[in-house]
């Protein structure tokens, strides 16, 4: 097989684990002419650089804040979970067509669908871009009552019409109500989409550990560190719980399959993303 470059863009990219993960699985697999590199791309060289995929015949490349919405109006197509998210993280170039993905939506089904019910009342805490490719993920598994938390009706306000726009029985509610206590209780899958908790907040959590809700499953997105501390009230209380660090690499492994056409050497990446997580942290 001849060689294929892939990339990351965002801004910034430079603590990405991307590069590692797919450089490891490459070697692994004696793909010794494939190289994956990080590349910081502002918001106006956007559509120089998907011409450059053009030109240049970069074969496929991920993409990072700020750039999973901008990056549409530069494709020729979108998957189903890209176009209901309205946001891309994977880009496939086939002979100069670039077609978009949400592997962050395919990832979250995945990790997801053996604890979900299609009767069951979702809290997702958050309401940016994670907490949308987390509603539209629970859409898809027949999870359509959710509540949305956050700080500002500046931004709960937009996610309630996000949901109800595609169908989803959606509430909100503000993080510290009294309500919110009495939702997160009868909830049976709660989802962290904030940065709460990720390093070097390690010691933080979005909700105490007392209302961490008996019978749920327990999704924390945070990835650095792997076991968060909601993570571990939660395992402490005998909750199911599913980590940051597997959407991380299941996301990773859904985009190598659409690039590929086969099955990835899952654990390779998890090893290369677990060390690069652990050098940073230094
Ligand atoms: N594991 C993975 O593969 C994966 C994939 C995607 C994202 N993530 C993680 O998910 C998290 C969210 O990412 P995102 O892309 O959705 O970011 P985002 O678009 O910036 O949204 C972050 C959300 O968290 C809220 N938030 C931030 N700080 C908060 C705090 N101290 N207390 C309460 N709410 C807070 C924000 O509230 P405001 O609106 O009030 O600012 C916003 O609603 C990040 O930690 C990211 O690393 C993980």
């Amino acid at each position: 097989m001849s060689g294929s470059l892939f990339a990351l863009i965002g801004d910034p990219v430079e603590h990405s684990v991307s590069p590692q993960m797919f450089n490891e699985a490459f070697r692994h697999l004696g793909l010794h002419s494939h190289l994956y590199v990080g590349l910081r791309i502002t918001p106006r060289e956007l559509g120089q650089f998907a011409a450059a995929v053009r030109l240049l015949g970069i074969r496929g490349f991920n993409v990072t804040i700020p750039h999973k919405q901008r990056v549409m109006s530069h494709l020729d197509s979108l998957d189903r979970g890209a176009s209901r998210v309205q946001a891309v993280n994977v880009v496939d170039n086939r002979r100069g067509k670039l077609k978009g993905f949400n592997t962050d939506v395919t990832a979250i089904m995945k990790l997801l669908k053996p604890h979900v019910h299609a009767s069951d009342r979702a809290v997702v805490l958050g309401c940016g871009g994670a907490a949308r490719a987390a509603a539209i993920a629970l859409l898809e598994l027949n999870c359509s009552e959710q509540a949305f938390v956050g700080r500002r009706l500046k931004t709960l306000k937009p996610m309630a019409r996000f949901a109800k726009q595609r169908g989803i029985d959606a509430s909100t509610l503000k993080f510290g109500s009294d309500e919110l206590k009495r939702c997160i209780s009868s909830a049976d899958i709660l989802v962290n989409a904030t940065p709460v908790g990720m390093y070097p907040n390690i010691n933080r959590t979005p909700i105490d550990r007392e209302i961490i809700p008996k019978h749920a499953v327990v999704f924390d997105m945070v990835y650095n560190p792997a076991e968060t501390r909601l993570l571990r009230n939660a395992k402490a209380r005998g909750n199911r719980v599913v980590g940051g660090l597997d959407m991380l690499v299941t996301q990773a492994a859904e985009a190598f399959r659409i690039w590929f056409s086969e099955n990835p050497p899952i654990e390779v990446m998890r090893r290369a993303a677990r060390r690069s997580l652990e050098e940073f942290r230094g």
